[in-house]
């Protein structure tokens, strides 16, 4: 069942050097690589669609860009919309409000970072109630080990935020910020007026510490039971792929598959479905499209 919700727009950034993942990323951005049986995109694209999100923005680099729109097209044959944007430098993740100001218009915003990967039985309904109750801005946080390698958030008793950091090298505690953001659309202004960072970016930490600091920011808490997968390095990479493989082997159901997504979230109907099975027949991704109807 899904939640009554105001419209949201959704931005997918999906542009970056890809420098840690060399010579892999040499080619091709990090974000159209395999997560083991599809593109990276897919899965921060369903998230969003499980969010009820179906007008989306993929933002890339100039060279990536067009190789997103060949792979993804105008999102029609999922019921959606899907455009797209170029980055011309990274300069930062707030930038993603800057090329995509036009896009957004007067609507609140969810972003979502092309290499995060979320999974869990309770994906679907957090993120249509964040996108129907956010007044402000919404984070999502995600207990790490590694909380230094992330924006990391400080929480009271009450679990309301005290603090946001962007990589501390002394965390204040385990929670890291994930890359699923909700903004209202104050966010266009607040992120057109950030200042670079030390490192040369803007930081998303400053745009959600500019709401934290008003009062506005609301902190919606992943748990133990859902899977945040970071693929930033080969060995991450490798990890998520393999976590996938496990979970599609053991339950004959497929991870964000879009097809799938729109048909279960009612954007297409059966014979949509059977249509889009029959553009993959020859492959096991077509067979299983077939087999969700039966
Ligand atoms: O994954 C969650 C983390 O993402 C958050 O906890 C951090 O607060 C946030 O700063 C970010 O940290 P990263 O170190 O992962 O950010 P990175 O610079 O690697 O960028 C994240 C993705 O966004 C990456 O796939 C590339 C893309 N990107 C990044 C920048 C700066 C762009 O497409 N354009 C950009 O200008």
């Amino acid at each position: 069942m899904t939640v009554e919700q105001q419209p949201t727009r959704g931005i997918v950034l999906a542009g970056g050097h890809g420098t840690r993942l060399h010579p892999v990323t040499a080619g091709v951005c990090k974000q159209l690589l395999p997560v083991y049986d599809k593109p990276m995109i897919y899965y921060p694209l369903t998230t969003l669609m499980l969010a009820g999100v179906r007008e989306v923005l993929v933002i890339s680099t100039p060279r990536d860009t067009p190789r997103f729109e060949e792979l993804l097209g105008d999102g029609s044959r999922w019921g959606m919309s899907l455009s797209y944007r170029v980055q011309h430098d990274p300069k930062g993740i707030p930038d993603a409000f800057v090329v995509g100001r036009d896009f957004v218009g007067t609507e609140p915003v969810a972003l979502i970072l092309g290499d995060n990967i979320f999974f869990g039985s309770e994906l679907s309904r957090t993120a249509q109630e964040a996108v129907a109750g956010n007044n402000g801005a919404t984070v999502f946080t995600y207990p790490v080990n590694n909380p230094s390698a992330f924006g990391v958030a400080v929480l009271d008793a009450q679990g309301s935020a005290v603090d946001i950091e962007e990589k501390p090298a002394a965390p204040r505690s385990n929670l890291a910020v994930t890359g699923l953001y909700m903004y209202d659309n104050d966010v266009l202004d607040i992120a057109a007026s950030l200042v670079p960072s030390a490192r040369g970016e803007t930081e998303i930490t400053d745009i959600n510490r500019h709401y934290l600091e008003a009062g506005r920011l609301q902190v919606v808490q992943f748990g133990r039971g859902m899977a945040w997968l970071d693929t930033g390095t080969h060995d991450s990479l490798l990890e998520a792929s393999m976590f996938v493989q496990i979970i599609e082997h053991r339950q004959g159901l497929k991870i964000a598959c879009p097809e799938e997504v729109a048909w279960r979230m009612g954007w297409i109907a059966d014979e949509d479905l059977a249509a889009l099975a029959g553009d993959f027949a020859g492959s096991a991704y077509g067979a299983y499209l077939t087999e969700l109807l039966a």
